[in-house]
């Protein structure tokens, strides 16, 4: 169907570029994954894939099979002859202020804007600051371009876990420019997907880096206001889930993101908040809104641990724990902003001995987490334990053989931070079952 084969480099093999440089040469196009990280980028071109994502080893493997798709260290090198680079660098929060650390992006940038050979458009997949794409054009400008290019705002909505799927079957896509060049090769790199019916929302570079952190920070207020409700359904002795269905059906509301838990986590929602956060302080139009949930999220924290506790009749001192699960949600080996980083360190200051286990996250977790011993299964973790937690909402923990694990506990109590059970069948599997939001 008319479909263009595009020369495509994306720089950075992280988890965006890693996941995007694949999509793309799926979607037909030759690209280029370019990181300096000469180790990385070795293991990748022998099909070792440094992240934990389904799917992403077949595909990268397939792609590169077919030509499509190539690993690089050298980016000079690489952008002559691209018609798009995109920016898939990380802009983690600096430590002094919470600010997006932008030295990756625009060195990246000063790079390709020094290799351009013909129209470029530099494409910012990176979740940035509003106002970055035009100080990136500025910097390029300032450098005396050898070539016409265009800066680009084009986020990406992948969840870890299901990225490949949110790639190729995306609910939108965003594409930021006033540049009609650059508008018009972004519609052909994404026709594939426009077709198969895929909306594509064009708009300015400011309103594009705008769209990426108002979802963000909206799924963070939807999680947060449910796990208040939660909250309240267990003083009121309603059921969360029902409410969460009964609300979320409502088209207006929408059922998803409304699954109460022990708080939202991973490398995307807390950072991007904070950034948008101090971004509206700099404007002086504070975002109470987020602030408050922010600030509920850290509290519900040290809330779980209050639960954990009372379960365990008062105290936890000198009892085992159970951990099953330590990444901050299912489908990832991801530890980051994970809510076991500070529910952990919390039990065993109140004297509980910890033995988790998680079926992707422990060699992340081990060194984050001190004095947590780390069991081979399920199973082990469980066999004499005091007490057992649900933090992570892994399948392998619903699936489990729990009449059997009960019978191996010390005490067979479960606290279900993820409403992963039935209640009902956690009962009659011999557990005393805590769960979020749930009547007792
Ligand atoms: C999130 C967004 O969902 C993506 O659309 C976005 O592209 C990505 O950030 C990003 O900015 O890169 P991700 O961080 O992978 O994706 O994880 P989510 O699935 O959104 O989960 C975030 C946290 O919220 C997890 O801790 C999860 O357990 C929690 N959560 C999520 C809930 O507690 N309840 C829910 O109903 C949904």
């Amino acid at each position: 169907k008319g479909q263009t084969t595009l020369r495509i480099v994306v720089v950075g093999a992280g988890y965006v570029g890693l996941v995007s440089g694949a999509c793309l040469a799926a979607l037909g196009h030759e690209v280029t994954v370019v990181d300096r990280d000469v180790a990385r980028v070795a293991a990748l071109r022998d099909g070792i894939i440094p992240i934990h994502e389904p799917g992403l080893d077949v595909l990268v493997a397939a792609q590169a099979a077919a030509g499509r798709l190539a690993f690089s260290t050298e980016l000079s090198a690489s952008v002559p002859g691209a018609e798009a680079v995109f920016l898939c660098v990380g802009t983690p929060p600096r430590p002094e202020d919470g600010h997006a650390d932008m030295r990756h992006v625009m060195e990246a940038a000063a790079e390709v804007g020094r290799s351009l050979d013909g129209f470029t458009a530099i494409v910012v997949k990176s979740t940035v600051p509003v106002g970055t794409g035009e100080e990136i054009e500025a910097r390029l400008q300032a450098l005396g371009r050898p070539a016409a290019f265009a800066v680009v705002s084009n986020p990406e909505f992948l969840r870890e876990g299901a990225a490949i799927d949110d790639f190729m079957r995306p609910d939108r896509i965003v594409v930021g420019t006033q540049d009609a060049r650059a508008l018009a090769l972004m519609e052909a790199i994404y026709r594939p997907l426009t077709e198969a019916g895929a909306p594509l929302v064009a708009t300015s570079r400011r309103g594009a880096e705008m769209i990426k952190y108002a979802a963000n920070c909206f799924l963070a207020l939807k999680i947060t206001y449910i796990n208040e409700i939660a909250n309240l359904c267990e003083e009121v002795g309603a059921d969360v889930e029902d409410v969460a269905r009964g609300i979320g059906l409502d088209p207006r509301i929408g059922e998803r993101f409304l699954k109460a838990g022990p708080g939202f986590g991973g490398s995307c929602f807390p950072k991007d908040m904070l950034a948008l956060m101090k971004t509206a302080q700099d404007h002086g139009v504070p975002l109470r809104s987020v602030e408050t949930a922010v600030a509920v999220n850290d509290a519900r924290k040290g809330e779980m641990v209050r639960k954990i506790i009372r379960a365990a009749g008062g105290s936890v001192a000198g009892k085992t724990i159970a951990i099953l699960g330590l990444t901050f949600k299912a489908g990832t080996d991801d530890m980051r902003s994970a809510a076991s980083l500070v529910i952990l360190p919390q039990l065993m200051r109140h004297g509980a001995r910890l033995r988790a286990h998680d079926p992707a996250g422990m060699a992340q977790a081990a060194p984050l987490l001190p004095g947590v011993a780390m069991a081979p299964s399920a199973m082990d973790a469980l066999a004499g334990a005091d007490l057992a937690v649900i933090l992570t909402e892994w399948p392998d923990f619903a699936a489990l053989d729990w009449r059997a694990a009960a019978a191996t506990m010390a005490a067979p109590v479960l606290v279900d931070l993820r409403n992963l059970l039935d209640p009902a069948h956690a009962r009659a599997c011999g557990l005393a079952y805590h769960s979020i939001g749930r009547p007792l």
